[in-house]
């Protein structure tokens, strides 16, 4: 199946979740009622832009579904879906520290350990995966001669 027919699945399946959710999983009216200043909610750092790739409730609820539904594709079908991989949740959440680098994910600030910390989640994905957006791209700051190169060679493409 082509890549954009996936593409299009994954899309059509997200209210499907949604839908399955409130009715399976949505707490009771009168849970809901509570002023929200009394349930206690981390606050993790906004991310870039105004919305994220799906509705701010749905994604807390659901986000682990949604990496384990994209990576499973990846490794398994070799199907790459740009919109929900974690390059970009990792660009769009970046967190600059106070040298004005983004944060990796070695520091409690870091926009999923704001969370997981306080719910004591432990995931091991930034073992593997780079936790931060590349350095040059992020922070505009003189890259080494590969890295220049590469750059170069990439803007270059970009033009043809
Ligand atoms: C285009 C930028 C963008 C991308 C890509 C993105 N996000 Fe977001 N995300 C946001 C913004 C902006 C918000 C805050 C939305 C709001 O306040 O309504 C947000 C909110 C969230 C929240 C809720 C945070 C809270 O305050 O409760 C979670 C969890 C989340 N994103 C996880 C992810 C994950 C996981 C990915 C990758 C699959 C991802 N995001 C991709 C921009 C993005
Ligand atoms: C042992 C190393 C390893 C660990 C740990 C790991 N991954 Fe991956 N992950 C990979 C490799 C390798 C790929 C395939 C990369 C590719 O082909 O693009 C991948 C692909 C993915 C993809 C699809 C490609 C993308 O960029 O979106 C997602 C999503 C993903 N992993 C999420 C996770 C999450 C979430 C965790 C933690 C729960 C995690 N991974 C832990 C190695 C790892
Ligand atoms: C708004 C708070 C919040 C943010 C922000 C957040 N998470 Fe989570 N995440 C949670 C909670 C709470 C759980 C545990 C849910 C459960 O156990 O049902 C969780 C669970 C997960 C899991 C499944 C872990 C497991 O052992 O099953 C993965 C994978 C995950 N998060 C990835 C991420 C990544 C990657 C980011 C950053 C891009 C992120 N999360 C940001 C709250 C958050």
């Amino acid at each position: 199946m082509p890549v954009r027919a996936f593409h299009f699945l994954f899309l059509a399946a997200l209210p499907a979740f949604a839908l399955v959710y409130t009715a399976l999983g949505a707490p009771p009216a009168a849970a809901q009622e509570l002023p929200s200043s009394r349930v206690f909610v981390p606050a993790p750092p906004k991310g870039k832009g105004d919305k994220c790739i799906a509705d701010k409730d749905f994604m807390r609820r659901n986000h682990m579904k949604i990496l384990e539904h994209q990576r499973d594709q990846t490794v398994y079908d070799g199907v790459r879906i740009k919109r929900t991989s974690l390059k970009e949740c990792v660009a769009c959440h970046v967190v600059n520290g106070p040298d004005a680098l983004p944060l990796t994910s070695e520091s409690p600030k870091y926009f999923c350990r704001v969370c997981h910390d306080y719910a004591a989640v432990k995931v091991d994905c930034f073992e593997c995966h780079v936790s931060r957006p590349p350095v040059a791209k992020a922070a505009g700051l003189p890259a080494g001669e590969k890295e220049r190169d590469a750059l170069a060679s990439f803007l270059k493409e970009g033009r043809q």
